[in-house]
């Protein structure tokens, strides 16, 4: 999945909901205070997040394989006077632009678009500082709500194929989480009524062990 024009339809600048703050903040400091931490989103399409959580943080990086979607970003980050405090560069779980090290390491509905997840781990531990934490979310297997028609069964777009490979990549992604061993699950969150808005996302929090 390396064709950064499939990924720019998921991003746009009417994906912001400023409801979503609380929610993100309240499940990151249940375990860690954003406050002072370096912060990098691997995945960060639009500058979402940023959006979002920037304002609590010293420090907000966010990277994406698609050249595009970091143009959007920056543009976003732009029009909110926000660039002091973040920067957006193109790159990707396997390929991190930096020489630093980051306190937070989160990434937003990305994992499952990478294919070689122990190579994701093993880089995100490299850049991680120790007991650093990582934030993941992903969307949970519904046939609604997906801004790509192919994956909603009310779409006359709607494709099986395409749906069954979202879950199967879905499952993986959550496996993933599971059984790496470089960091310890500190929290975890399935919904039990399974849909795909973003108040029903599963959710994993890992604290650097290695
Ligand atoms: C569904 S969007 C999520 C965007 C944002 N994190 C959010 O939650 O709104 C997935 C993003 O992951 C990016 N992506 C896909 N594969 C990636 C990879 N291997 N490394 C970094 N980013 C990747 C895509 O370009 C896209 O912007």
């Amino acid at each position: 999945m390396n064709n950064p024009d499939f990924y720019v339809k998921y991003t746009n600048k009417g994906s912001l909901n400023p409801e979503l703050t609380e929610k993100y903040k309240s499940i990151i400091e249940k375990h860690i205070s954003l406050e002072g931490k370096n912060v990098i989103d691997i995945g960060c399409g639009d500058g979402r997040l940023a959006m979002y959580l920037s304002e609590f943080v010293s420090n907000w990086n966010g990277i994406d394989i698609s050249p595009d979607a970091i143009k959007v970003a920056r543009e976003n980050i732009k029009s909110l006077n926000l660039e002091d405090k973040v920067a957006f560069e193109i790159g990707s779980f396997l390929d991190i632009p930096f020489d630093k090290k980051f306190d937070i390491i989160i990434s937003s509905n990305s994992l499952h678009f990478e294919d070689d997840k122990s190579g994701a781990f093993e880089n995100i531990n490299r850049f991680l500082n120790d007991e650093g934490y990582v934030i993941f979310f992903e969307p949970t297997p519904s046939a609604k709500g997906w801004r790509s028609n192919k994956l909603n069964e009310d779409s006359e777009e709607f494709d099986k194929n395409t749906f069954r490979r979202k879950v199967e990549r879905l499952n993986k992604s959550y496996n993933s989480i599971k059984s790496q061993d470089l960091f310890e699950l500190v929290d975890e969150y399935m919904p039990s009524s399974i849909s795909n808005n973003e108040g029903r996302q599963y959710f994993a929090i890992l604290r650097k062990v290695k």
